[in-house]
């Protein structure tokens, strides 16, 4: 099977080349300056040579407090890129795969929310994901959308990085602790898109396989248990660790207000796909375990040929 993936340095396109790798998949990714997702005209020409059997769209403007002042490029992006994404998978007759967020939803229930529930998204960053749902669905009926959220991996930007470099610097570290969650490592979705593709490739008029999907780790936390099992974790291996001051959201004012609750249920993925992924404590085991033995620096990717290919290798963002 071959896959395409858009975005090259993304948290998500950068696990899915390594886990295809490891499972015998060819993942491509397809990204700047070969095709720019603000640029809808860019990218059906260099998908289509690369005659994949499915096309995941991860790339995406993921800068949410950003967004709130940039929402025209959010929207080029998150909006009119994914539904050309979506667009060109139509003219393939490949499936499309797109990533989407927690953050359609507004966090007012008690419970992780399901695929049904009401989206309401406070943000720009939100609004243009949800936006680019239905931009995906409105093209090409042969889609999966799968809603993940709080990302991270060795790679990129993400809170994970976050918190072991500023344990670095300080002893204690304020961490809001009335947001609850769902933390999902990178590897665990990319080893779940695999999965979707083989499954939606193998079945093309399996209309149960089709739709929007929630796809995040095992369990629930909220930043500050996150932060504090980070913690743990890195002092178990001789990493850098710091004290947990909880705080309350109003303490930590942000441009984009984050929804309160913002857990998602998997059942459908598990009863539909036979999906689940790990409990998100042991996943993080796993992606601290690699980042201190990378020396807290960007690993080095486990693809063979990448170095070559990819001259930011080992840049710490
Ligand atoms: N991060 C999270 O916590 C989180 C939570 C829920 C859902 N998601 C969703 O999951 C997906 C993957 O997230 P991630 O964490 O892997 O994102 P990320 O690490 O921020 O990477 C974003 C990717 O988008 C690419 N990109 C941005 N603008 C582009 C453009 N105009 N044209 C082409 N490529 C462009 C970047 O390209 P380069 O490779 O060129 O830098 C990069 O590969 C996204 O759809 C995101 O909305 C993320």
């Amino acid at each position: 099977m071959k896959i395409v993936v858009t975005g090259r340095e993304g948290q998500v396109a950068r696990s899915l080349r390594e886990r295809g790798h490891l499972a015998g998949v060819d993942v491509v990714s397809l990204a700047r300056p070969e095709i720019d997702l603000d640029d809808p005209d860019s990218i059906h020409a260099p998908l289509s040579s690369l005659r994949p059997d499915a096309v995941v769209n991860a790339a995406a403007f993921t800068a949410v407090d950003l967004a709130e002042t940039e929402a025209e490029r959010a929207f080029a992006v998150n909006r009119r890129g994914a539904g050309a994404v979506a667009a060109a998978a139509a003219r393939l007759e490949i499936p499309v795969i797109q990533l989407s967020t927690d953050y359609v939803f507004d966090g007012a229930l008690d419970r992780p929310y399901l695929e049904s529930d009401v989206t309401h998204p406070l943000t720009v960053y939100g609004r243009s994901k949800l936006e680019g749902e239905r931009a995906v669905a409105a093209v090409q009926p042969n889609h999966v959308i799968l809603r993940t959220a709080w990302v991270y991996s060795p790679f990129g930007k993400n809170f994970v990085r976050t918190m072991l470099s500023l344990a670095t610097q300080r002893a204690e570290v304020s961490v809001v602790a009335d947001q609850h969650g769902s933390p999902t490592n990178a590897w665990d979705i990319a080893d779940g898109i695999l999965a979707v593709a083989k499954q939606m490739t193998e079945c093309p008029e399996t209309l149960a396989l089709r739709g929007v999907f929630h796809l995040a780790g095992g369990g629930e936390a909220t930043w500050a248990e996150f932060a504090e099992a980070i913690f743990a974790e890195s002092r178990a291996l001789g990493g850098p660790s710091a004290r947990v001051v909880p705080i309350p959201s109003s303490a930590y004012p942000t441009i984009a207000r984050r929804p309160l609750n913002s857990r998602l249920n998997t059942d459908k993925i598990r009863a539909v796909y036979g999906l689940q992924l790990p409990a998100w404590r042991q996943s993080l085991a796993i992606c601290i375990g690699r980042l201190l033995a990378d020396g807290m620096t960007e690993p080095r990717l486990t693809v063979p040929g990448e170095e070559r290919q990819n001259p930011e290798h080992g840049k710490t963002r």
